[in-house]
């Protein structure tokens, strides 16, 4: 190598230093796409307030990045998602996204990160194919994928002897995958699903649909709802004198942020999910205690997945020392990474979904009271994901 070319290396170097210093410590600007209306509302509210959480007990920063937040109300609407999620991207500059609630919308979110190579954490929506068909080396949930609590309920349900079953839920990819996890694991265990109802999201006309539950008389009902839609389903149940003739079972968002409005109508209701009200570990009191005292407010399962979110994302930026362009670095982090979740430590499967323990809950007064663990440490088979 010539002394001319050794330094233009030295000068480069030497104009690089700042330059790299300076873009690890800029601010690190996060696009929330969440629903902030609709039957979802309430759930994206507790997804960011968890996130904050965790940022504000970083204080304010993540991996020397102060963070600031540029925030879409997604409205739970597939149709205006792609458009939404490239106008955080081109227009606002996020450096990372974080969203939804609703699987439709984070399969089109997905799909643009795909694309585009943004870092997104998918705080929520289970859709089976973000971590399966379309994983992606920069795609991660700290939720849960909707094959986990349906299948988990499945082996509930057949070990309690229930032979025949009817399902009900809203007709889209979280309704039909939550379906499809129960039925895998309750016919493998001798059940039998005898009837498949449906209803276009986010419809509550639920009247026609329970005249036909009771006309079948099934062993069980086993249901997915959430947010608005549950509270009403669980009451039109309970109102058309179902629950003291027909068990109902469900993937536990049936009950999880709406127990203060469904009342005595939820109690008892045995659910599966990965979160319960009544864990009692040292790390879920100080979260419970903390997310309590920021906002006037009782913890629910958005609220942990929200604040895992933002513990994931520091993750991945102290590893790469708050440069998001190593991708591979932030990644690797992630992906050997224990997270030490308020639900309990998880670890992240090959679609960089959680494998966690899924509980078996029941609803007593207002809280979602832990039975036990119905499946430990079930990862999300990741079906159709190469990476
Ligand atoms: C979903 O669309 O994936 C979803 C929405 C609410 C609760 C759980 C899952």
């Amino acid at each position: 190598m010539s002394k001319f070319t050794l330094g233009w290396i030295a000068a480069a170097a030497l104009l690089a230093a700042p330059l790299a210093q300076a873009q690890s410590t800029a601010k690190l600007k996060v696009g929330l796409m969440l629903p902030y209306t609709g039957t979802f509302a309430a759930l994206g509210t507790a997804i960011e307030n968890g996130f904050r959480l965790y940022v504000t007990e970083q204080g304010g920063k993540l991996a020397g990045r102060e963070v600031e937040f540029v925030k879409v109300d997604d409205e739970s609407d597939p149709a205006k998602a792609t458009d939404n999620v490239n106008k955080l991207i081109k227009r606002d500059n996020v450096d990372v996204l974080v969203g939804t609630v609703h699987s439709g919308v984070a399969m089109a979110m997905a799909k643009v990160a795909k694309d585009s190579g943004t870092p997104l954490i998918v705080p929520n929506a289970g859709a089976d194919a973000v971590t399966g068909p379309m994983c992606a080396p920069n795609i991660f949930r700290s939720s849960f994928s909707n094959w986990q609590p349906g299948y988990a309920m499945g082996e509930v349900v057949a070990k309690k002897g229930h032979k025949n079953v009817v399902t009900i839920t809203w007709k889209y990819a979280a309704g039909d995958e939550s379906v499809r996890g129960f039925k895998e694991a309750f016919e493998k265990g001798g059940g039998k699903v005898v009837k498949e109802l449906s209803l276009p999201f986010p419809n509550v006309e639920f009247q026609a649909l329970l005249t036909e539950i009771a006309a079948a008389k099934p062993d069980a009902v086993y249901t997915f709802f959430a947010g608005g839609g549950a509270v009403k389903f669980v009451k039109d149940y309970a109102a058309a004198g179902l629950k003291k003739t027909i068990p109902l079972y469900g993937a536990g968002f049936l009950t999880d942020g709406t127990l203060e409005a469904q009342g005595a109508d939820a109690d008892g209701l045995l659910t599966t999910l990965h979160y319960a009200d009544s864990l009692g570990t040292p790390r879920d009191n100080a979260f419970r205690l903390a997310y309590a005292k920021s906002f006037k407010l009782q913890p629910d399962v958005y609220a942990v997945q929200g604040y895992d979110a933002a513990q994931m994302l520091g993750i991945g930026l102290a590893a790469t020392k708050g440069d998001l362009s190593k991708k591979a670095e932030f990644a690797a982090a992630l992906e050997k990474a224990r997270i030490d979740s308020p639900r309990g430590a998880f670890t992240l499967s090959k679609g960089h979904n959680p494998v966690q323990d899924i509980y078996l809950r029941q609803v007593s007064g207002k809280e979602n009271k832990l039975i036990g663990v119905a499946s430990k440490a079930l990862a999300d088979p990741g079906r159709g994901c190469r990476m």
